[in-house]
């Protein structure tokens, strides 16, 4: 049977109070909407169709190219909404799981089941429905000796239909074509004016068609995010959720509930990362790397058995071996080759060091490229910024650059060439030669005696 999927993301997520809508708010670094998707790509269905409205051209971006949209001009409604795709599906035969872009925990696992119940039970309707504590907003489920009948939304509600805790969780799987004769026979003759998709409910049971309801295990996943308390609730079952996944695949969190890791990063085994730590993008970290408390770390690729001490990392690539830090700065497009070493104070951009370099303190290395065991004195410079264009430095293997030096870019250090500390270097240094570039030292003999500070006996 042909399985489809329609996800409701139209809503401007008014409790927000946002320009952006809601569904593009993000969790674990990812927006709410790709959460949903992530988790119904899992599933093998034949097609997703996604019905945006509120900030639709934002919404499609964040799309990935395998899922088809629908605009929905006006939003009039949930029932309104998944008419939406009648054009494009009204007709197929097949099954079709239908959820509200606004529930990122509910995981795979659990639409899953749903699917498999609602085909089992060889069901024209099933209601993922949920126990809450506190029912009120949602939608209740009224039974009539035991089997649904139909859902009745909070404002619609009698004093005893509002004792219901039984509640719609907003997921739904329907016979495809079933469904959209169902939708056609909506009204709006409800407390909000709208066509609800819940009334499909009571539709499809007075035609004689099995309606039937399966339980959600853990109603936490059903959480709908209206606002931002309930955002950053969902971001703490997310981030929790992702160590834990992280811990089991062995990976050792010193202090989870201050680890923030991004829904998309990659971590290896007997990797150790301390409290405090941030890893977001498309990371991927190695096997047996350490990274200390205060380090952030975002779309780079780290290999194995690196160890970035409190230092942020941005854009860069460390191989086997490297480290950085305390304190050490990578920007976009840093390259460390293997057993590189960037100490305090540095900050590295748009670079690749050579197998073994050092720069140990203090030091600015930006669009320059480094050969093999070259070493940094503290406080090398390249200036490779005119104010309005950037120069390229080139320093050969084996090279040594004196403390304090300041390389003027464009410029070319020779293989085993030296710089004098202290000196600027504005011309190209040959293989094997030392420049220097700096005042010469003169000592004027007897001269302290007559400074004002002299107290000498
Ligand atoms: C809905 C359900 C309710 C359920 C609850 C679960 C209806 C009528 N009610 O209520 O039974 O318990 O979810 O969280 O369905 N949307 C559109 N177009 C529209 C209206 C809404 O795309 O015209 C989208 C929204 O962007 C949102 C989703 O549908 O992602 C749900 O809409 P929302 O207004 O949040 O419904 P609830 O009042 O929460
Ligand atoms: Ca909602």
């Amino acid at each position: 049977m042909k399985k489809f999927a329609i996800i409701l993301a139209a809503g401007q997520g008014t409790r927000m109070k946002s320009d952006l809508p809601k569904v593009l708010h993000k969790l674990a670094d990812k927006p709410m909407v790709s959460h949903v998707l992530d988790n119904f790509k899992k599933l093998s269905l034949d097609e997703t169709f996604v019905v945006v409205g509120f900030g639709s051209d934002k919404v499609i971006e964040a799309l990935p190219e395998d899922v088809r949209y629908v605009e929905q001009l006006e939003q009039n409604g949930t029932g309104h909404a998944v008419g939406m795709v009648r054009p494009l599906l009204g007709t197929v035969e097949g099954m079709t799981i239908v959820a509200y872009g606004d529930m990122p925990l509910i995981t795979a696992e659990s639409l899953q089941k749903l699917m498999d119940f609602h085909e089992e039970s060889a069901s024209t309707a099933t209601v993922l429905t949920g126990i809450a504590t506190n029912p009120f907003g949602y939608g209740r489920i009224i039974r009539e000796n035991g089997e649904v009948t139909k859902i009745v939304e909070q404002k619609d509600a009698t004093d005893d239909e509002k004792a219901v805790t039984e509640v719609n969780t907003g997921i739904y799987v329907f016979d495809n074509r079933k469904m959209f004769m169902a939708l056609s026979q909506l009204k709006t003759d409800n407390a909000q004016g709208e066509l609800y998709l819940t009334d499909v409910v009571e539709i499809l049971k007075n035609a004689g068609d099995k309606v039937s309801a399966y339980t959600l295990e853990n109603f936490d996943e059903s959480l709908g995010i209206n606002d931002r308390v309930q955002l950053a609730q969902a971001e703490k079952t997310l981030r929790a959720r992702i160590n834990l996944t992280h811990m089991l695949n062995g990976v050792s969190l010193i202090n989870p509930e201050t680890t923030y890791i991004g829904a998309d990063v990659v971590i290896g085994t007997d990797t150790v990362i301390e409290g405090n730590v941030t890893i977001k993008g498309k990371t991927t970290i190695g096997r047996k790397c350490l990274i200390t408390n205060g380090s952030r770390i975002e779309n780079s690729m780290i290999h194995g058995r690196v160890t970035i001490n409190n230092s942020t990392v941005e854009g860069s690539t460390m191989e086997l071996d490297s480290n950085c830090g305390p304190y050490a700065h990578l920007r976009p497009g840093t390259v460390l080759h293997e057993d590189v070493h960037i100490g305090n104070f540095v900050e590295v951009k748009a670079s690749s060091l050579g197998r073994g370099t050092k720069a140990g303190h203090l030091t600015y290395l930006g669009n320059t490229v480094v050969g093999e065991k070259v070493n940094f004195g503290a406080g090398t410079i390249t200036a490779n910024f005119d104010g309005k264009n950037k120069f390229q430095t080139e320093i050969e293997d084996f090279a040594f650059i004196g403390s304090n030096s300041t390389i003027i870019a464009p410029v070319h250090i020779g293989r085993n060439a030296v710089t004098a500390g202290g000196s600027t270097i504005t011309k190209n240094v040959a293989d094997d030669s030392v420049a220097i570039a700096r005042g010469r030292q003169v000592d004027k003999i007897g001269l302290a005696k007559k400074m004002p500070h002299y107290r000498g006996e």
